[in-house]
């Protein structure tokens, strides 16, 4: 495996802003592994399916094509996390998406992925490891802002019940539950900016590039 960055954490606790520029600074392609759990649960969605029909979720997963995603801003919405959240409970719609990540963290040069199980199942041997956390009030406060700047309706309170909920359901479910790996840096978020948190971030991964001889 070559160098490999693996962020893993609940819900608008920083990582994928982590993950994208720790991407940017070393020259990684950078996959957002949340974006493949919510274009599953609006492809259900669309076609009326119900997200607790394993099935239905497992063939819109072997479906998926990776290359359409990261323009939909469709996928960006609470709908499409929480619809994502119910479709990542099941371990077929989990399974038909393990090749695509970690083929995905198998590139020549390396590879950034953000997601749950990044460290724990997709990328095990990744050369870095992060888990980024924040209180659930925090990253309510920061979804809801960046939500209302762009015209969505929604209460506060009701952002820290969906958070609250959805740390709930993605820690408690059997297939490949949200958990720092025992060899992942913990890098909580709550009193950090973003340029502090990266900074952060970066020095993690210079030790564990340090400690990998890379
Ligand atoms: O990170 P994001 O909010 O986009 O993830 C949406 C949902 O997709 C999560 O709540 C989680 O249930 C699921 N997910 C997952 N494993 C990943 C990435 C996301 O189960 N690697």
């Amino acid at each position: 495996m070559g160098f490999v960055i693996a962020v893993d954490g609940p819900a608008a606790s920083g990582k994928g802003t982590i993950a994208g520029r720790l991407a940017r600074e070393y020259g990684l392609p950078h996959l957002d592994t949340g974006l493949l759990y919510r274009a599953v649960g609006l492809k259900v969605l669309e076609a009326g399916g119900s997200l607790d029909d394993a099935e239905a979720a497992q063939a819109a997963a072997r479906g998926l094509d990776a290359r359409t995603l990261s323009d939909d801003l469709r996928l960006t919405t609470g709908e499409a996390g929480e619809a994502a959240s119910r479709v990542a409970g099941h371990p077929g719609v989990r399974a038909a998406l393990l090749t695509l990540q970690q083929d995905f963290a198998a590139q020549a040069g390396g590879a950034v992925l953000d997601g749950r199980d990044i460290g724990t199942v997709i990328a095990p041997d990744a050369t870095a490891k992060l888990f980024v956390t924040a209180t659930p009030e925090v990253r309510a406060s920061r979804r809801w802002k960046q939500l209302t700047a762009r015209g969505d309706a929604i209460a506060l309170e009701d952002m820290l019940a969906d958070i609250r909920r959805r740390d709930e359901r993605d820690a408690g479910r059997g297939a490949a539950p949200m958990v720092q790996a025992h060899d992942a840096a913990l890098l909580d978020t709550t009193d950090l900016g973003i340029e502090a948190a990266f900074d952060a971030a970066r020095r993690i991964v210079e030790a564990a590039r340090a400690r990998h001889g890379l």
